[in-house]
C-alpha cells in the first residue's frame, strides 16, 4: 500500500477513521473526505499530515464530487484506492418514515456512493487500474423490519455496484462489496432502535476486512466480504 493514492469517504466516521488509521500506518497516501472540516483537521493532525489531504466534501452534491476528484489528481496526479464508507441510517416504522426520510437515505447511502464510484473510475480508467471498496451493510442483502428506507439505499447501492463492477472490471478496476453486521461507531448515536451496541463488531474488525481485500493479489478480486456479529447471524 506504499505510495498508493486512497481516498476515504467518511473518514471521520468509526469505519473511515480505522481504516484511514491502517493505511496511513502503510504508508498509503490519504485524501480524508466528510463534510465536517475541523473533524477531517483534527484526524490529519493525528495523522502524518506530509502524505494528506483534506477535502471537505457533501457527497450528496455531484458538483463537490467532482471537485473532490480534481484536487485529489492535482495534488497526488493518481487514485488508487476509494473507500466509500459515508452513510447515515434512519430506522423507522413504514408508515413514520417522510418523504424526507426517503430523500435523504437514497441522496447520502445509494446516489452519494455511486457518484463517487463514477467520478473515481473516470482517473482509474485512463490508469488501467484501481480498487472501489464499498462499505454497504448486511441490510444490502438481507432485510430488517424498521429498515424500509435504509434497505432500500443500500439494496439500490448494491445493483449498482454489481452492474458498476461488470462494466469498469475491463479498466482493470476492482470492486469489493462489504456486507457488515451492526459495528459499534457513531452511527448508532443517531439511531432511535434499542441496540446493544457490547455485542456489536468492532471499527478495527471492519477495517481489518478492507485491508484484507485491499492486500489481495493483482489477479485476484474479492467480490464480496461478509461479517456479522456472532450474537445476530443472517444466513
Ligand atoms: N455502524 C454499523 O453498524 C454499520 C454496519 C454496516 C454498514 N455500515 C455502513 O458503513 C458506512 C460507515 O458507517 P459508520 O458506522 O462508520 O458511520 P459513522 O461513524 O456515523 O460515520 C459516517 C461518516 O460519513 C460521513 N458523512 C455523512 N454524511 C455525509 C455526506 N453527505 N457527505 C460526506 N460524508 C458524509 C460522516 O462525516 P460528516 O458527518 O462530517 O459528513 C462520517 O465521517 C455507512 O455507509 C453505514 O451505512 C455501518
Amino acid at each position: 500500500m506504499n505510495n498508493k493514492v486512497a481516498i476515504i469517504v467518511g473518514a471521520t466516521g468509526g469505519i473511515g477513521s480505522a481504516v484511514a488509521r491502517k493505511l496511513a500506518q502503510m504508508g498509503t497516501k490519504l485524501v480524508l473526505v466528510a463534510r465536517n472540516s475541523s473533524q477531517l483537521e483534527a484526524l490529519a493532525t493525528e495523522l502524518d499530515p506530509t502524505e494528506l489531504l483534506i477535502v471537505p466534501t457533501d457527497i450528496t452534491d455531484p458538483q463537490q464530487v467532482e471537485n473532490l476528484i480534481q484536487k485529489t489528481v492535482d495534488y497526488f496526479g493518481q487514485i488508487d484506492i476509494l473507500v466509500n464508507a459515508a452513510g447515515a441510517g434512519i430506522l423507522k416504522q413504514w408508515n413514520k418514515i417522510e418523504p424526507t426520510d426517503l430523500d435523504a437515505m437514497l441522496d447520502l447511502n445509494l446516489k452519494g456512493s455511486a457518484y463517487t464510484c463514477q467520478a473515481a473510475a473516470n482517473i482509474m480508467k485512463q490508469q488501467k487500474s484501481g480498487h472501489i471498496c464499498n462499505v454497504v451493510g448486511i441490510l444490502g442483502k438481507h432485510s430488517m423490519a424498521m429498515s424500509s428506507a435504509y434497505c432500500a439505499s443500500k439494496f439500490g447501492l448494491v445493483g449498482f455496484s454489481k452492474c458498476f463492477a461488470d462494466e469498469v472490471r475491463r479498466y482493470g478496476i476492482k470492486v469489493t462489496l462489504f456486507y457488515f453486521g451492526g459495528v459499534d461507531t457513531p452511527f448508532w448515536d443517531h439511531v432511535s432502535l434499542k441496540v446493544d451496541r457490547s455485542k456489536m463488531l468492532s471499527a478495527e474488525t471492519a477495517a481489518n476486512s478492507i485491508m484484507f481485500a485491499l492486500a489481495a493479489e493483482p489477479q485476484a478480486v474479492p467480490m464480496e466480504i461478509n461479517i456479522q456479529p456472532e450474537s445476530h447471524l443472517f444466513f
